[in-house]
């Protein structure tokens, strides 16, 4: 039987790897039910990454069609779709290099090394209210709060109360999904707005008086750029929520899984403080937080004897290309100390993932240093509930015993 290719099937959500061992190996370019094509080899999701013949997949156009349909009923997803049209994730070139632009250093190793100290002593303020809990979820009380606080500061939104942005980043993360119903988009343009209304208070605050957040460089950087709107800085920060926050809860989630399922690993991650940069990476490649993205072909090419056409939708197996045994030795094994690692987790290409070095800083701090400071710690791996998202993987709880 040919291996069908079905994220939203719940023994796939739980291993999905033998589907895309089948796939690599058999059909490395799979036709899709979803109506699309389907790569999963390490050289052809960096191909379709890459090459300018592929472009972004136009997911405003999809909010478009659920805007005009709940239009004739009366409501709409106006704040969604004009939102989704400024998010330069969603954007080609030129409009995404000139957005992209406007914030492309506020993530450089500089401002990373900045908050280190700050990411530190929040990760230790953490596992000091877990002290003596005996039992704890490691998702909420953990892996959770550490990427909303980091934003936030960084973005400088320190008056709004976390558990409410981390519930928004959580539900707007859906809007990469391909299969969205018309109540979560409703609920994502409610979520929409109460973002813009929070960013729209801090612009008018920093242009009184500017600070060194990433919203005041923004102001900045905008400026002489007169035909950009308060919209399109607000979209610029609300996406920085959705692609920086789900992705990384999902790093120490899923690095604290696999270690969980490796007690070597574990014990390494422990003891050899300086493996954690190496070990993270290769927790990226092992069980990476974004499985897939989407593209769309611009021309006509052939890939592997398969026409592709213009116009056609692409589904990059970023997942898929992290287990090809012709790039990673033995890739089913997670070595903490594989070197070189040229996994595929942030992506690649002009969209490559602006908060690759955020990402690995705060997993660098948050792994090892659970270890180190609860050294009974022991977590649950029954009942593993996988997130429905299948764009960003990850669990929705993780039960631990300190
Ligand atoms: C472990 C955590 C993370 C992972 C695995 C991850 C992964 C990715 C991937 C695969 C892409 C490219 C998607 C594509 O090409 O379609 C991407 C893009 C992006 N990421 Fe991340 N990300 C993480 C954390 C972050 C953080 C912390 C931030 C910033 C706060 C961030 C901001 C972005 C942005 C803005 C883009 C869009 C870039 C563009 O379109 O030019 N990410 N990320």
């Amino acid at each position: 039987m040919p291996t069908r290719f079905n994220p939203f099937d719940d023994a796939f959500r739980r291993d999905p790897y033998p589907v895309y061992r089948a796939l690599r190996t058999e059909e490395p370019v799979h036709r899709s039910f979803l109506d699309a094509w389907v790569v999963t080899r390490h050289a052809d999701v960096k191909f379709v990454l890459k090459d300018r013949r592929f472009g972004v997949d136009p997911i405003p156009e999809r909010i478009a069609d659920r805007h005009r349909f709940v239009k004739s009923r009366g409501g709409n997803l106006e704040a969604l779709l004009s939102a989704s049209q400024r998010f330069f994730f969603f954007l080609d070139p030129p409009a995404h290099t000139r957005l992209r632009g406007l914030v492309r250093t506020v993530f450089a190793a500089g401002a990373i090394d900045r908050m280190l100290p700050i990411m530190s002593a929040y990760t230790d303020r953490l596992l000091d209210e877990l002290a003596g809990r005996g039992e704890f979820d490691l998702i909420d009380d953990y892996a959770g709060p550490l990427p909303v606080f980091v934003i936030a500061s960084m973005l400088g939104v320190d008056d709004f109360d976390l558990k409410t942005l981390k519930g928004w980043s959580l539900d707007l993360s859906r809007i990469l999904d391909p299969l969205v119903s018309l109540q979560e988009y409703q609920q994502m343009d409610a979520i929409v707005r109460g973002f813009e209304r929070c960013f729209r208070e801090m612009f008018a605050a920093r242009r009184e008086r500017p600070s060194d957040d990433i919203v005041s460089v923004l102001l900045k950087n905008a400026q002489g750029h007169d035909d950009l709107q308060e919209r399109d800085l607000a979209a610029i920060c609300t996406l920085l929520f959705i692609t920086g926050e789900e992705t990384t809860v999902n790093l120490i989630g899923n690095g604290m899984l696999s270690l969980q399922r490796h007690p070597d690993a574990w014990a390494r991650m422990r003891d050899e403080p300086e493996l954690a940069d190496t070990a993270v990476d290769e927790i990226l490649r092992f069980e990476s937080p974004v499985q897939l993205t989407t593209r769309v072909a611009h021309e006509d090419l052939d890939l592997h004897g398969v026409r592709v056409r213009a116009g056609d939708k692409m589904v990059v197996g970023i997942g898929a290309a992290n287990r090809d045994p012709g790039v990673f030795d033995a890739p089913d094994e997670l070595r903490l100390d594989r070197r070189p690692n040229p996994h595929v987790a942030f992506g690649d290409g002009i969209h490559y993932c602006l908060g690759a070095l955020l990402a690995k800083a705060q997993g660098v701090i948050a792994i090892p240093r659970l270890l180190q400071r609860m050294p009974t710690l022991r977590i649950d791996t029954g009942n593993l509930q996988w997130r429905r998202n299948i764009v960003v993987r990850g669990l929705t709880h993780l039960r631990a015993f300190a």
